[in-house]
């Protein structure tokens, strides 16, 4: 079991935000801002599917998720709401978020299925969060220096996300979930959160009119397929979840240790 902490961040979501806040960087600030202004509606389905799939499990199993699932609710709870601020300023700056509307409603189809698709789909969607994060933490530096509220506030949800990796797959798993249906729903999910992230990314550039400008793509192809590219290098990790012997554990969690110990001063724990 992972022993999960929630953290208050130290940080001041009241103060306004940058319109090219990532280092200046039209592309990198898009892309940052439609991963979002997905969160709230996304880790609210996170935090309802963790807690259905807990109470679906037989009271003698019960016990050993207990602290856990406590935890993973307390951690995606505090995301939430602090996206959710971050969010109220983008749309200060006139970014409209499109993905919320249609990610509610796909959320709808999913009324009354069983508990195990609901934790497929976030054991898929965490898997994507925690090598999207594994990666932020080990290229912070492109986050720039800019807003050094907005880089703690990334690498801290990161951190977190690698940190509970494990919470909806071992529950998954813990009420009979197979593999095949672990594999579909990832498959689906990877091609309607690609889908999600390539749309948001090019509204929130047409309405930052940086769309057609030759440095915005020349950014996003070293971003994306550079040397240290995000899809470059989270490539092999999105396709091992396909193994039927995976585990997230398999993945080394050690950038978000490290990031937790070296940056204590900038957040409290709660409840301790
Ligand atoms: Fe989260
Ligand atoms: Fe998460």
């Amino acid at each position: 079991m992972t022993d999960l902490v929630v953290r208050r961040l130290l940080v001041d979501m009241e103060a306004p935000i940058q319109r090219h806040w990532c280092a200046g960087d039209a592309f990198r600030t898009a892309l940052f801002n439609a991963l979002s202004m997905s969160f709230p509606v996304g880790e609210q389905f996170f935090i309802d599917s963790v807690r259905n799939g807990f109470k679906a499990l037989p009271p003698e199993k019960q016990e050993s998720f207990r602290a856990e699932v406590q935890g993973f609710v307390g951690q995606e709870a505090t995301h939430r709401r602090l996206h959710s601020l971050y969010n109220g300023h983008l749309e200060k700056l006139g970014l409209v978020n499109h993905w919320e509307p249609r990610a509610r409603e796909r959320l709808q189809l999913m009324e009354g299925a069983d508990v195990r698709h609901w934790l497929a789909i976030t054991a898929a969607n965490e898997h994507f969060t925690a090598i999207l994060a594994d990666w932020m933490l080990r290229n912070a530096d492109l986050l720039g220096d800019r807003d050094p509220r907005l880089a703690t506030l990334w690498l801290w949800h990161s951190a977190e996300e690698s940190e509970h990796k494990n919470t909806a797959f071992d529950l998954y798993q813990a009420l009979g979930g197979d593999h095949e249906w672990r594999i579909r729903w990832f498959r689906r999910i990877t091609l309607i959160f690609l889908g999600d992230t390539v749309r948001q990314t090019v509204s929130n550039l047409r309405q930052d009119g940086t769309l057609w400008k030759w440095s915005t793509w020349k950014s996003a192809a070293s971003y994306l397929f550079g040397r240290r590219g995000l899809v470059r290098q989270t490539f092999r990790p999105w396709k091992d979840y396909l193994r039927r012997d995976f585990h997230p554990d398999q993945h080394d969690s050690s950038a978000s240790e490290r990031w937790l110990v070296d940056n204590r001063e900038r957040f409290a724990l709660v409840g301790q």
